[in-house]
């Protein structure tokens, strides 16, 4: 059996083949109220049908201003988990399993009439100046983190994945670029998310494990640079993140010498080294449409999971593709065994 064939386990989570549907926002809420819908029924439930050993929800946020668009998903209140609930079901009923991105857009929540952030500085020039929130501001959000992840838990996910990359809330603040603060949530960059994950810990079942997904370098000129990350990530490790989902870039800003060319495989050198630098479970993401590549991440010790973006967008049945090519024969539904 391929390495991306075989299960993998994380306390209490066992999934069936290492590959994972990477976050995708829909921007595919019709009225506005953060409920998944039809769209997402469909959508999610095709990549569980296709084979993906977990699916990822895109960025699901903990207040409607902390979307990036009023078209994204959120778990701002109880009456959203029977809508997510329905989907999530319907995932776990053809084996995978299924994780929510909780996030705050912060600064980027592009339809929020005033943007909040650590600092008050917008992320280009033309965006919408953000409001610098206040210290008792920041802990009722750390709050609503946790509010989210319960939810979720109650809409039974196996599995919950912290958005703490690509400039959201959670990487504004751990960026010396883009948090100026000087109270406890600016002297050390990494308080918010260990805040954070502690909240979330909290709600969580003691055997299910939490990712974060983590920018590993900033690539705009002054951005934080791959040490700073590991650090963050050993803080963030020290609080109970059990995996890291490594991705990069995303604060803004033109883009300096430090944004890894669009080549396959361009992230996975950061997994590797924040694996190793950390000790825990890493995923690799970008670009790694090619099976025999994302074999070789996995077989190659780079990463233990492989999250695959848009070659899934292109392709539902991305797993069951992938697989077939590697090990030779195809785990369908019986319903569709007859294709094969
Ligand atoms: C349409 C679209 C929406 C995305 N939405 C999210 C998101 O909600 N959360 C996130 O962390 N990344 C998001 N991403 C980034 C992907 O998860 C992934 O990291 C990126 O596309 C690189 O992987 P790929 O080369 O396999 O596509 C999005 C990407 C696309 C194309």
């Amino acid at each position: 059996m391929s390495h991306l064939g075989s299960p993998f386990t994380l306390k209490g989570l066992t999934l069936r083949n290492r590959i994972v549907m990477s976050p995708m926002c829909q921007y595919s809420v019709d009225a506005e109220d953060g409920k998944p819908n039809d769209w997402h029924f469909v959508h999610y439930t095709s990549r569980a049908i296709g084979g993906t050993g977990l699916i990822i929800i895109e960025m699901t946020d903990v207040e409607p201003d902390g979307r990036i668009s009023n078209r994204d998903l959120g778990l701002w209140s109880d009456e959203h988990v029977p809508a997510f609930r329905r989907v999530i079901d319907e995932i776990h009923k053809y084996g995978a399993k299924a994780a929510i991105q909780v996030a705050h857009a912060g600064r980027k929540a592009l339809d929020a009439e005033v943007p909040v952030g650590p600092w008050n500085e917008p992320f280009e020039a033309n965006a919408k100046k953000p409001r610098a929130l206040s210290t008792e501001e920041v802990w009722q959000l750390v709050a609503k983190f946790a509010d989210a992840a319960r939810r979720a838990v109650e809409a039974g996910v196996d599995t919950i994945e912290l958005h703490g990359a690509h400039g959201y809330l959670i990487h504004q603040f751990h960026s010396p670029l883009i948090n100026k603060r000087d109270d406890e949530f600016g002297r050390d960059y990494a308080k918010f998310g260990v805040e954070v994950i502690r909240a979330v810990k909290k709600v969580l079942p003691p055997d299910m494990p939490l990712m974060m997904r983590i920018s590993a370098v900033e690539y705009a000129e002054g951005g934080y640079d791959l040490d700073h990350s590991i650090k963050l990530c050993q803080a963030y490790r020290d609080a109970g993140v059990d995996l890291f989902d490594v991705s990069s870039g995303g604060e803004g800003g033109p883009a300096g010498p430090r944004k890894p060319g669009n080549f396959p495989g361009y992230q996975v050198p950061f997994a590797r080294a924040i694996r190793e630098a950390t000790g825990v479970p890493v995923m690799a993401v970008g670009m790694l449409d090619d099976p025999r590549l994302a074999e070789s991440v996995v077989g190659n010790g780079d990463a233990d999971l492989v999250a695959i973006g848009r070659a899934m967008l292109r392709n539902p049945y991305w797993a069951v593709d992938a697989l077939r090519l590697l090990d030779g024969k195809a785990n369908v539904v019986k319903a569709y065994e007859r294709g094969y």
